[in-house]
């Protein structure tokens, strides 16, 4: 069994999450979706009353962080968005939380998604996938997706949150969102989840020699 470290990378809402979980159930690799860990730093800071822009704060609960809380139900509401893309700006929370990405990779291999796994936590990740679709595209998955769980929400308002959370997650001076030089390109805006499975899929066959 190979131990590939496979690196997705990209904005919110560009599909990183259904495309990491297909190559990893395929690849039969281990899957970890790195922004589930800042959500649950977040909503801890959240259930202390504390600010998700407090530094120590945040940092603290980074570090107290146990598996049970990324089991949470309430990790994915815009609640939950807010705190995590605020904590994620805190250099502490990164360095808290960098080291169990790095072993949950190192046991077994495994297929990462988030914003800096291709430069960052594992800068030597034998494919790296850098994900893209237009704010817009963005902005109406994640209003169906909200509107699928009956959280009902105005398009416009999430396209304005989803801008707002590119503009921090780009301009963040700790581990900013940016495609890694070797990072592949693949961008959703026209493609629905099988075709851009298709592509990922074509990419991860000619770095692994698959047939
Ligand atoms: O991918 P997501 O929307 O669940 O990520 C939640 C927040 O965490 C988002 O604001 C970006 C941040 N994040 C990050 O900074 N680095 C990662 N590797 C993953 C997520």
């Amino acid at each position: 069994m190979s131990r590939w470290i496979i690196a997705i990378d990209g904005p919110a809402a560009a599909g990183k999450g259904t495309l990491a979980r297909r190559l990893a159930a395929y690849l039969r690799l281990p899957y970890l979706d790195t922004g589930l860990l800042y959500r649950a730093v977040g909503r801890r800071v959240l259930d202390r009353d504390e600010s998700p822009t407090d530094a120590a704060a945040a940092e603290c609960a980074a570090l107290a962080l146990q598996p049970e809380d990324m089991e949470r139900t309430d990790l994915r509401d815009p609640a939950a968005d807010a705190a995590a893309s605020a904590v994620a700006d805190v250099r502490g929370v990164r360095a808290a939380l960098l080291d169990f990405q790095r072993r949950f990779g190192a046991e077994r291999g495994a297929v990462l998604d988030g914003r800096d796994i291709g430069t960052v936590i594992f800068p030597n990740a034998d494919l790296k996938l850098f994900v893209t679709a237009s704010p817009e595209a963005r902005a109406h998955r994640r209003w169906l997706e909200l509107r699928g769980r009956g959280l009902g929400a105005d398009l416009l308002d999430v396209e304005r949150d989803i801008r707002a959370r590119d503009a921090r997650d780009i301009a963040r001076t700790a581990s900013p969102l940016v495609p890694a030089a070797d990072a592949i390109p693949i961008d959703t805006t026209t493609l629905d989840a099988d075709a851009a499975f298709a592509v990922a899929l074509r990419a991860a066959r000619s770095r692994f020699g698959l047939e």
